[in-house]
């Protein structure tokens, strides 16, 4: 999806930060969304009258350079077409707003044996479309904060590519391969597996975690400004990292409510405070957040033209739904197949809703978020847990009956069956749980039970 980037009506006269124009918006939010197509020159303009707008602080600054970490590598631009073997489109997996985005091969230092030599890495390279609407503002904004920032749920810059030369300027960005793509090509279907109900809340609390981090545990904030499911990746365990921190920027400094900017994200995933006046604050990302909860719920998109016209905008669309318990069950996603808990479901919209109210104080931060959806997976586990129990033990009675009457009948055959699976099931999850200390999150869901 395509992000948007426009300039809005003033905002607080005590911030100092943002030489935000009076004027009202230049671009309306119904035309933000041709942005990608509108003209590169007046695009850049704007981001150019954005001069000020991240990273601006001296003390921001300061803290980056005193905490630049020097493991980022930098990369030729001949050692990174080498890498994709000369950007081949055998090698493109994915292509956003800031360009094209390939599978390579690296040679980083071999971190195990520290004796200098050198050991092949995957990687994702992301190569900057010089015509496209992200440019090199964004760029910088990424290498300076990942370059510092650093969390198991923020995707790990290995290192960038930033060449001149006669053809132009080569700016790349080397990140560790998330090899399982983003939510987004889950739920949009573009791979073939579907994610079971409690990998999503798993995914939903990584992502989280990720905010809850760049929002409360540094010594600055940091809003994120970009939250969607394009920008959640999955590693090979399907654990959730946030990426594309281009939008990233500094919130409020001690007293301040919030900083006046202008305003970039995704339509459909910003917040309405902060499309109308400009005024960001962390609990912008929180609302992002209540959307990204509402497509994992559905299985539908922000905004999606190809639907009916009523059913184009997620929020508007889902509102019918959710307020009466008896229809509910028509607001999950129909790729589940009914296997899902839908008490879970339900405190997952619940949250979902407090995230997206009005107004923004109401909003929880983003460690009461984590919190609860702690709750809502422990809920879920032990919920599959008494399902399990009960599926067993109604049928060790039957198998008692059937025993009784006559042991060489077809149905007790059946009910021998029926138990060796539910037992085999039983004996998998506990070793799984011994060997790898957890659920194999990707392949459980509480609604197996019933499909036997
Ligand atoms: N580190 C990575 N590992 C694996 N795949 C990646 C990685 N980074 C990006 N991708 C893939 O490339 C796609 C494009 O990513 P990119 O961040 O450039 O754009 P986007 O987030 O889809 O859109 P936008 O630019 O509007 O934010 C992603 O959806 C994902 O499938
Ligand atoms: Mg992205």
């Amino acid at each position: 999806m395509k992000c948007f980037h426009f300039s809005n009506a003033g905002g607080d006269p005590r911030e100092v930060d943002d030489s935000v124009t009076s004027k009202a918006s230049k671009l309306s939010w119904a035309r933000s969304l041709s942005v990608a197509s509108s003209t590169l020159g007046s695009r850049r303009s704007e981001f150019d009258s954005d001069s000020k707008d991240f990273s601006d602080s001296v003390e921001f600054h300061k803290f980056l350079s005193q905490k630049r970490a020097n493991d980022l590598r930098v990369f030729s631009f001949s050692e990174l077409k080498l890498a994709t073997r000369g950007f081949s489109r055998a090698l493109l997996i994915g292509e956003g707003g800031f360009g094209c985005v390939y599978k390579g091969v690296v040679r980083v230092p071999n971190g195990h044996a520290n004796d200098g030599s050198l050991s092949d890495m995957d990687v994702a390279i992301k190569q900057l479309n010089r015509n496209g609407p992200q440019g090199h503002r964004e760029w910088i904004n990424e290498v300076n904060l990942l370059g510092v920032i650093k969390h198991p749920n923020l995707v790990k810059l290995v290192g960038y590519c930033a060449e001149d030369d006669e053809r132009g300027i080569q700016r790349l960005l080397v990140y560790e391969l998330m090899r399982n793509k983003s939510l987004e090509d889950h739920l949009l279907g573009r791979v073939p597996s579907t994610l079971t109900w409690i990998s999503r809340l798993k995914i939903a609390q990584d992502a989280a975690r990720g905010l809850g981090y760049l929002h409360e545990e540094m010594d600055f904030q940091l809003i994120f400004r970009d939250f969607k499911t394009s920008n959640v990746l999955l590693d090979e365990d399907f654990n959730a990292k946030l990426s594309d921190f281009g939008f990233a920027r500094q919130g409020p400094s001690e007293g301040f409510g919030h900083v006046s900017t202008s305003v970039v994200g995704t339509v459909g995933y910003a917040a309405p405070e902060y499309v109308h006046t400009g005024k960001l604050t962390a609990k912008s990302d929180v609302w992002s957040f209540g959307v990204v909860l509402y497509e994992l719920i559905t299985g539908r998109r922000a905004v999606e033209r190809n639907l009916p016209r009523n059913e184009q905008k997620l929020l508007e669309w889902a509102r019918h739904y959710v307020s009466d318990p008896r229809k509910f069950h028509l607001l999950v996603d129909p790729r589940l197949e009914g296997e899902y808990c839908i008490k879970s479901a339900q405190k997952l919209a619940t949250l979902a809703n407090k995230c997206l109210m009005k107004h923004p104080k109401c909003r929880p931060k983003m460690s009461e978020v984590v919190e609860i959806l702690g709750s809502i997976i422990d809920g879920t586990i032990s919920e599959f847990q008494c399902s399990l129990q009960a599926a067993v033990s109604e049928e060790e009675e039957k198998e008692e009956k059937l025993s009784e009457e006559d042991t060489e009948s077809g149905t007790a055959k059946q009910g021998n069956n029926y138990l060796k699976k539910v037992l085999d099931f039983r004996e998998m999850m506990s070793l799984r749980n011994k060997s790898i200390r957890r659920l194999d999150w990707k392949n459980w869901a509480p609604g197996l039970v019933r499909t036997w």
